[in-house]
């Protein structure tokens, strides 16, 4: 069934307060509930509740029939007729968290009870107004064996075998979590701005102690930060973070206990990269951030995740440009919203930030609700400026506090506080699509005179496309390589709209969509020489990475359909490795040649027909002529960043290391592995291990460093997983799905678990041509695996369909071997609504 915005209603009784009693066994756990419920306005009382084994109901300790229960809509419907204004609703029931394999409500990780109620996993532990717009206070009592028993809020009580949990602050049941378990805190304080003393835990598996350090600093910084940044402090007495192993996502944000997935959380220089240190960071930032945006304030439906999505992924990319680097911050964002977003938008599976329908809701935690929605917001504070983005965040807070809330609501606060009318702006909440921003130039004596035009392509459902606000931002380089016009702001309303400058000396290049302004395709006419210029001399350090990766754009895809060239970015190459440790960060990032995915958007973008075998050549043969014809500088720079001394997961260093990998990764296709088998043996962290190991696989040199980091690894689950993915990913395309068939193979790979899964076949999913290979081979292996994963685990089965996004802009032959692979799929009987929502979507697409 599809949901509809249009059909949201308020939900007609409030819930005065909501007590859950908990007595936990794996397989019969039994959940008493009490649910003070008020009437607001007429109608049945409808409670949510899906495989649950009801034992008894009553209202007002009158019990009730269970005739009332409707399972096959998952519903309990009690008329209107049979219920007072105000009354006590109670029930009992039995579930069993050890078949719960699809870690949705409560389930057994390891041996640990804990839930995941985002977005409607409480229906699975009790019956409930399973919906965020209904909040109440919880009151919740666990009774269990495992020493440690949590819940949100304050403990109230904590006996052997039982621990009573109060939390105040009024909720949605998304937010309820407990955790009951074998663990062990490791613990720390925070004094808030307004002196209350809280007390904060990470807890982990007994053993795990010594790589839970860098999540408790990163969530005192995080505090620090929320309090310096948006003025908000932390509002209960504790703050417990617990690390499971099996998880469908990345963590949540659950009011006082968040849950994370336990990759989020332990990290050692042993075991962690440079990536994962700073992915811990910002997700143990994100989730704290949702405390007030998400939390205090949440959503009112779920067609408005992006409330708190868009906002939260804002804020925690903010919180990261402060702690780290600010420009490569900014650089992999866009790296990471090009990657997922421009390519969901660009296909069948395309949907506004803000969607106004859906099958199941867990499919729409997409690319698009986050991370487009966070750029939405960047663009917000464009137009409105630091001092009116400020000015809205806090009258937002002030108005909305304990409130669910609406897009609408948000965009009102920022006309309320600027006074701007956001009518137009808000299309890019409601709207699909990527809009393609084209310039041409005119020059005439001393005036340039830009023509912008924009246009967004049909997407599914929505045929028309009104222009866009766009923010653009830009500056003006001269011909000698100096800034003749700083950074300037347009706002493009129209579908084509001019902008002049005048008084200029010499025609300039403009350096376009500084800070990468909006969330847009550019296309525009530009040579190499003028790329190459500002790839040397622009001010703005997005600007500057985007023209040298432009330019490798351009040699990749040369090559690729058929021209042999690249010279002038052989070139620029040239200059950047001689100024490269002035900015060791910037350099790397200009080393990373574009990665296939990206070649294959961008030709098709063109509207030709990517093909992945000559994409692969093309860069693997881009790559060598770089290392030939710099190999004395790649080789000078790869020895001078080494990081003598201790590992610290810190900007500076990491942006050493990640020069020295991507020297590494030019030089393996020359030096024949021979850097890489030395650094491998010789490296004492695990970016340069997992680094060096990823070049070993790549030349096909893997044998004895595979065997030897799973002599070391073995009983490390989540070094483990780097193990299982980086062989599908990096091995050659030609060998890499036999190579993660053999993978596949039992008994090490424990596919139940998310992370192991997603390791393994997202690994091959990742290794472009290998997926898409000639032979439907690739899409086979996935699809079986994912046959055998749904009955299993629904949710992360639908996410993982969404490697098939872009099945339609391959040839004919490729096409027909993924149609019939996904055809497979969805006749599979039985399958999950999740899956059979995204596989009718993926297919609708041809
Ligand atoms: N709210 C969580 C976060 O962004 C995501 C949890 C979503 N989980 C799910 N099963 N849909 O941090
Ligand atoms: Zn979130």
């Amino acid at each position: 069934v599809t949901q509809y915005l249009a059909d949201w209603r308020p939900y007609p009784f409030e819930v005065t307060q909501t007590r859950l009693e908990f007595d936990l066994a794996p397989r019969t756990t039994r959940v008493r509930s009490q649910i003070g419920f008020r009437r607001k306005d007429t109608g049945d009382l409808v409670l949510d509740g899906a495989g649950l084994k009801t034992l008894s109901l009553a209202i007002d300790g009158r019990s009730l029939d269970l005739g009332l229960i409707r399972a096959d809509q998952e519903k309990l419907v009690i008329p209107a007729a049979d219920l007072p204004e105000s009354f006590t609703f109670e029930a009992e029931v039995e579930i069993d968290p050890e078949a719960n394999t699809a870690l949705e409500g409560l389930y057994l990780s390891g041996g640990i009870f804990c839930t995941q109620c985002e977005a409607e996993g409480f229906r699975h532990i009790t019956w409930y107004p399973d919906r965020p717009d209904v909040m109440a206070p919880f009151h919740v009592t666990i009774r269990s064996d495992k020493p440690v028993l949590l819940s949100n809020g304050n403990p109230m009580s904590n006996t052997t075998k039982e621990a009573v949990w109060h939390d105040p602050w009024p909720k949605p049941a998304y937010l309820f979590a407990l955790v009951a378990g074998d663990l062990v805190a490791i613990s720390d304080s925070f004094t808030t701005m307004s002196g209350r003393k809280v007390a904060l835990n990470v807890w982990v598996r007994p053993g795990d102690q010594d790589r839970a350090g860098y999540a408790m600093e990163s969530l005192i910084r995080s505090m620090k930060w929320d309090e310096e940044a948006y003025g908000r402090e932390y509002d209960l007495d504790v703050f417990n973070i617990v690390a499971v192993d099996d998880f469908n996502m990345g963590a949540m944000e659950n009011k006082g206990l968040n849950i994370f997935n336990s990759k989020l959380v332990l990290a050692s220089a042993e075991t962690a990269t440079d990536g994962d240190y700073e992915r811990i960071e910002g997700v143990i930032g994100h989730e704290y951030f949702h405390n007030w945006t998400g939390n205090r304030i949440t959503c009112r439906d779920w067609f408005q995740l992006c409330l708190k999505e868009g906002l939260t992924v804002f804020r925690d990319q903010q919180f990261t440009s402060d702690m780290r680097s600010a420009a490569v911050k900014r650089i992999h964002d866009v790296q990471t919203l090009r990657a997922r977003q421009f390519r969901e938008d660009a296909g069948p599976l395309a949907h506004p930030p803000c969607p106004d329908h859906y099958q199941e809701i867990n499919n729409f935690y997409t690319a698009t609700v986050y991370e487009k929605g966070a750029e939405v917001i960047g663009m917000l504070k464009r137009l409105v400026g630091e001092a009116g983005y400020r000015k809205a965040l806090d009258l937002y807070f002030d108005r909305h506090d304990g409130q669910a809330c609406t897009i609408e609501d948000w965009i009102t606060v920022f006309e309320d506080a600027t006074g701007r009318d956001l009518t137009r702006f808000k299309r890019w909440y409601t709207d699909a699509g990527t809009p393609r921003l084209s310039l041409s130039e005119e020059w005439r004596d001393g005036t340039l005179t830009l023509n912008f035009r924009q246009e967004t392509v049909p997407t599914p459902g929505q045929p028309d496309k009104p222009p866009r606000v766009i923010p653009i931002a830009l500056g003006l380089i001269g011909p000698n390589g100096d800034e003749v016009l700083p950074t300037t702001m347009l706002e493009m309303t129209w579908a084509e709209q001019s902008f002049r400058f005048d008084g200029l000396g010499a025609r300039p290049v403009v350096s376009l969509l500084r800070g990468f302004s909006a969330p847009v395709t550019v296309s525009r006419e530009i040579t190499a020489d003028e790329q190459a210029l500002l790839l040397a001399h622009d001010t703005d350090p997005y600007a500057r990475w985007q023209a040298g990766h432009d330019l490798a754009l351009d040699a990749l895809i040369a090559r690729a359909t058929g021209v042999t060239d690249g010279a002038e970015f052989r070139h620029a190459i040239g200059g950047l490795l001689a100024d490269a440790e002035s900015d060791p960060a910037f350099a790397a990032l200009c080393l990373w040649l574009p990665g296939e995915e990206e070649i294959a958007t961008t030709i098709a973008t063109r509207g030709l027909t990517p093909d992945p075998d000559a994409i692969h050549a093309a860069r693997e043969a881009l790559a060598r002529d770089i290392a030939s014809a710099h190999e004395q500088a790649l080789a000078r720079l790869y020895d001078a960043m080494d990081n003598p001394g201790p590992y610290r997961p810190d900007a500076e260093g990491g942006a050493r290391r990640s020069l020295r990998l991507a020297c590494l990764g030019l030089l393996s296709r020359i030096d024949a592995g021979k850097r890489a088998g030395t650094l491998f043996g010789a490296a004492s962290n695990m970016t340069e291990r997992q680094g060096a190991l990823e070049c070993l696989i790549a030349t096909g040199k893997d044998g004895d460093a595979l065997v030897a980091f799973a002599q070391e690894f073995g009983s490390n689950r989540l070094v483990m997983d780097k193990w299982f993915m980086v062989q599908p990913l990096r091995t050659a395309p030609g060998l890499a799905v036999a190579r993660a068939r053999e993978l596949a193979a039992p008994p090490d790979f424990d596919w139940k678990n998310p992370n192991r899964f997603r390791a393994l076949i997202g690994g091959l999913t990742g290794n472009h041509a290998a997926f898409h290979a000639a032979d439907g081979s690739g899409y086979g292996f996935v699809v079986d695996w994912l046959m055998r994963l749904d009955p299993v685990n629904p949710q992360t089965t639908a996410r993982m369909c969404s490697a098939f996004e872009t099945w339609t802009r391959y040839d004919a032959g490729r096409q027909a071997h993924a149609r019939a692979a996904l055809s497979r799929l969805a006749a599979m009987p039985g399958l999950s609504r999740n899956t059979a929502e995204m596989v009718t979507r993926i297919l609708a697409g041809a």
